[in-house]
């Protein structure tokens, strides 16, 4: 924790700060760090105070916050998901957080999060499926080629041993580019002209498109037993990627059902559809993969308590770090109710 005792200050991780602490500790350690620290909160997820984000809908998009606490810590996310955004150079989702100590109320950090999204993202995937994919997958199939997908890679590549990898984006310069971001990361790539040819011989799946709309990225006839889907892009009402036939024949896994029926690939099936939830997996209450012909289905949303590991990684990241800088964003007036009072000595101060 970086030290101040300066109760005005708030650490403060911006974009670049963000990157050199990645690059400082090594994109796949960060990964499998902060998986440590994901898993670490599944494993007490009944002690967070859960809620369904709270998502404003637009025609192009949406925009969510995030909150939860387990009640030492807090922590909320703003977010976005804007699938047209890249047309005009923007990022389709862009994100920050704040992490607070729930005994005082105060802040403890304030951090970028488009960056960290995309780690905390593809770290839990990569957790979740550790406990659900084929024994010894080595190849791992990722349709849409965007923002996300190469820390998708890394964090497969990291932790289940992936090692080669079979793209495919309706935008070849996308696969391009996320060919070239790996080449020399040690995975053996292939670009394919289509989603059937590039789900040839997966044991993994990522589907991590975005799109404002049901589309059907997978087709049941693609999917051959044993495999584990890693659904990723699906992650709002009206948004989806799978075809409803694959959701039937597979094992479904969940973050938090209230949000995921509202959110992900279940949205198409009834309410009361059997799903698992993940924290049971993780902490061996229930059973992943039972077989080798089982398709399991990670049907990822994204839930505020991968947000809340996250910021706690980096939090405790920066113990002893420079990569952050130091805000002046909480008022401290020197008698804490005289917060007027501060206002008239400023006043002072610049008019002199
Ligand atoms: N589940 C989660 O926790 C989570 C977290 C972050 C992002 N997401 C979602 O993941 C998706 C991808 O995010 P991103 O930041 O990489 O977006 P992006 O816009 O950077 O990339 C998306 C890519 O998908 C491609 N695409 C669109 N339709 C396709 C199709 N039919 N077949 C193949 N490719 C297609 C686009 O060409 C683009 O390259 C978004 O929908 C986003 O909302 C989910």
């Amino acid at each position: 924790m970086p030290a101040t005792d300066q109760l005005n200050i708030v650490p403060f991780v911006s974009v670049e700060n963000m990157m050199d602490l990645v690059l400082s500790t090594g994109t796949e350690i960060f990964l499998r760090e902060l998986a440590d620290y994901v898993e670490e909160d599944f494993l007490r997820w009944e002690s967070f105070d859960k809620t369904a984000r709270v998502a404003s809908h637009s025609d192009d998009g949406v925009i969510e916050l995030m909150p939860t606490s387990n009640g030492t810590l807090y922590s909320f996310k703003y977010v976005n998901g804007h699938p047209k955004n890249t047309r005009s150079g923007r990022q389709t989702v862009t994100a920050f957080g704040v992490l607070s100590n729930v005994d005082s109320g105060y802040p403890l950090l304030l951090s970028e999060m488009t960056i960290l999204t995309a780690l905390r993202t593809a770290a839990t995937s990569a957790v979740v499926a550790k406990h659900l994919a084929p024994k010894g997958a080595r190849t791992m199939a990722v349709i849409g080629n965007g923002a996300q997908s190469e820390f998708q890679a890394l964090a497969f590549k990291s932790l289940l041993g992936i090692d080669r990898l079979r793209l495919y984006d309706i935008d070849p310069t996308a696969t391009e580019r996320c060919r070239r971001n790996l080449a020399e990361l040690g995975l053996t790539i292939e670009a394919c002209r289509s989603t059937e040819e590039a789900v040839e011989g997966a044991d993994i799946i990522t589907t991590v498109t975005a799109d404002k709309q049901n589309a059907t990225i997978l087709t049941d006839n693609m999917i051959g037993s044993g495999v584990h889907i890693n659904a990723v892009g699906g992650d709002c009402p009206g948004k989806t990627e799978l075809h409803r036939d694959i959701l039937l024949r597979s094992s479904i896994f969940v973050e938090y059902p209230p949000q995921t029926r509202v959110e992900g690939e279940i949205q198409q099936l009834p309410q009361d559809y059997p799903v698992t939830e993940i924290w049971r997996v993780i902490s061996g209450e229930q059973v992943g993969r039972q077989s080798a012909d089982q398709i399991t289905l990670f049907d990822s949303v994204g839930f505020a308590t991968e947000d809340f590991s996250a910021l706690r990684y980096v939090h405790d990241k920066l113990r002893g770090s420079e990569c952050f800088e130091e805000l002046d964003l909480l008022a401290d007036p020197d008698e804490p109710r005289d917060l007027f009072g501060m206002l008239l000595r400023r006043q002072a101060l610049t008019a002199a």
